[in-house]
């Protein structure tokens, strides 16, 4: 009896402690409360845990600080305490593969970043470097929790340094949910990818009203900083989203092609061989070599099908980056783009090029180089913003990558951007040209203007002697053989052989090793 009634005490004793902690969960489940989701809701945006739902496996999010409150006092805060205080943080898997993840949830204290929440976050990020996985975060906050002042600004401190730290270890990926202002942008700023969502995202160092008190500019926060401004004008974005939930398929599919650390390689989808000669390659350039074309179509008749993921789509159109799979593995294109602009390279077009270059060999993504690049952009325009510092990065970027690296010259390669676009000179490991290449210092008419201009002007019939000595520069010059003869070029390929000799070539290099010189860290021209 005795016996019995001790068994009942202790069942409602651990029932009660069981009620008691599904209360505490189902506090946390609640966040801000249903009005406050109603009108996430009513703002077209999901809530931090509906993004988690469509982001993770299904059933394999585990979150980590479910009930840390904030620890204010000031303002009566004291008495406005949510579990999980504005931000869901943990581990799970998205498509069978383990990654962190941070989910700012606006209907707690409008997502802002106190002490508490910076922590759970920093918490994340520790475990992830630790473990060699990709940190996922999903920003949707009014920034520093006001009601803390300067432990916020140090909470956000102390996401930076850790995003410092985390780079080149783990992939850091940003989605932006919702508002991201002031110094808030600087982490996902620090990350590898930032993802935006169009029409409920925006980015902004200073918001419209400070923009119209110091400089009188009118502007709205979507024209200032929304997802098509930052995708197009300033580059800060690499993908404009329509919605939320294509956000998060573009999450999804950017960690496809990449490796969960830096000690790891891309994970390689199955591949079965087939016929790789591609004839339609022959004749997919135009005739007139100053006709554009666009390399898209070049890319998407060398890569296995569909598995171009183009990166910073509308930005600096004139260069084209992005992953594809080549014969099941992962790989970085970056491609000279002769439809806009006629492919030069200029300032956005070079650190575009070179962050992208950086990212890839940082995890071990080998790269690929299409080239058709008339050369650096002329005028007062690009050289006092700084063309030449800004150059450099991307010659930079390729001069240190690791990483296996080819380079194809389908069409020009001129001047200092033959150098820049991996040459073998700077560290490529096969080059290969087209019979279309035209490898030379300049283009024809140029430079017969600059070394025959003496023997023109004298002559008779200059037009003519124009002409005769353009043909002669050209029959000289834009070829790919005089490079050939050298070995700067490994191999002169017809076209529809591209894709066959790119997967063999790749194939060659997957063990290469280089170990650059021992330093600190080198010193790239920012
Ligand atoms: C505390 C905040 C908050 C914040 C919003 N809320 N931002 N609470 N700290 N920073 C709360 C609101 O009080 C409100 O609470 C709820 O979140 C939703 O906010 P609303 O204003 O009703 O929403 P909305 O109209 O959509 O406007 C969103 C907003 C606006 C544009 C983000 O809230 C806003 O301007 N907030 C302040 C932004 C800001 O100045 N942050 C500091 C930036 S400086 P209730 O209880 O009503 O639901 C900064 C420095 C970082 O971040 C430096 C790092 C180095």
């Amino acid at each position: 009896m005795l016996f019995l009634s001790r068994y009942i005490l202790q069942t409602y004793i651990v029932d009660n402690k069981i009620k008691q902690l599904k209360h505490k969960r189902e506090q946390a489940l609640a966040g801000g409360g249903e009005a406050r989701i109603e009108s996430q809701h009513k703002k077209g945006k999901l809530t931090a845990r509906e993004r988690l739902h469509f982001l993770m496996d299904e059933g394999s999010f585990q979150e980590i600080g479910m009930l840390v409150t904030h620890r204010s006092t000031d303002f009566g805060m004291e008495k406005e305490k949510y579990p999980g205080d504005g931000v869901i943080t943990g581990y799970g898997t998205v498509n069978g593969r383990l990654i962190y993840v941070f989910s700012q949830d606006f209907t707690v204290f409008g997502g802002s970043l106190s002490e508490t929440h910076a922590e759970k976050i920093c918490k994340i990020m520790e475990l992830a470097i630790k473990n060699g996985a990709p940190v996922v975060g999903l920003n949707d906050s009014g920034g520093a929790r006001i009601q803390e002042g300067v432990v916020s600004l140090g909470g956000y401190a102390d996401i930076f340094y850790r995003n410092t730290m985390a780079s080149g270890v783990v992939p850091q990926i940003s989605a932006i949910m919702g508002p991201c202002a002031g110094g808030a942008v600087y982490s996902p700023a620090i990350t590898d990818f930032i993802l935006m969502v169009e029409h409920t995202s925006y980015m902004f160092v200073t918001g419209p009203n400070v923009v119209k008190t110091v400089t009188h500019e009118v502007v709205t926060s979507e024209e200032l900083g929304g997802a098509n401004t930052h995708a197009s004008k300033s580059g800060v974005t690499h993908f404009a989203c329509a919605n939320e939930i294509e956000a998060i398929k573009n999450v999804k599919n950017l960690l496809s092609y990449m490796p969960q650390n830096c000690e790891d390689k891309a994970p390689a989808l199955p591949y079965e061989p087939q016929n790789e000669l591609r004839p339609e390659l022959n004749t997919i350039l135009p005739q007139a070599t100053s006709q554009p074309y666009d390399v898209r179509e070049v890319i998407n008749h060398l890569i296995d099908a569909d598995s171009f993921l183009e990166v910073h789509k509308d930005f600096a159109e004139n260069i084209v980056v992005g992953f594809a799979r080549l014969a099941g593995c992962s790989i970085g294109i970056i491609a000279n783009q002769p439809a806009f602009l006629a492919g030069v390279l200029d300032i956005n077009s070079s650190t575009k090029g070179a962050r992208f270059v950086r990212f890839c060999d940082s995890f071990n993504i080998p790269l690929l180089v299409l080239e058709d690049v008339p050369g650096f952009l002329p005028g007062t325009d690009q050289e006092w913003n700084a063309i030449i510092t800004n150059g450099a990065k991307l010659l930079y970027a390729f001069c240190e990558a690791t990483v296996p690296r080819i380079t194809v010259i389908t069409r020009k390669a001129y001047g200092g951007a033959y150098d820049v676009m991996n040459s073998k000179h700077i560290g490529a490991d096969m080059n290969f040209a087209w019979p279309s290449a035209e490898i030379a210092v300049m283009g024809a008419k140029g430079a017969a203007e600059i070394i025959f201009k003496r023997e023109i002007t004298s002559a008779e019939d200059k037009e003519a002697k124009w002409k005769e000595k353009e043909q002669l520069y050209s029959d000289t010059f834009a070829n790919p053989y005089r490079a050939a003869e050298r070995g700067f070029i490994d191999e002169v390929i017809a076209p529809a052989e591209t894709r066959l000799k790119l997967i063999r070539a790749f194939k060659m290099l997957e063990n290469k090793v280089v170990n650059n010189p021992r330093k600190k860290h080198g010193n790239i021209p920012l």
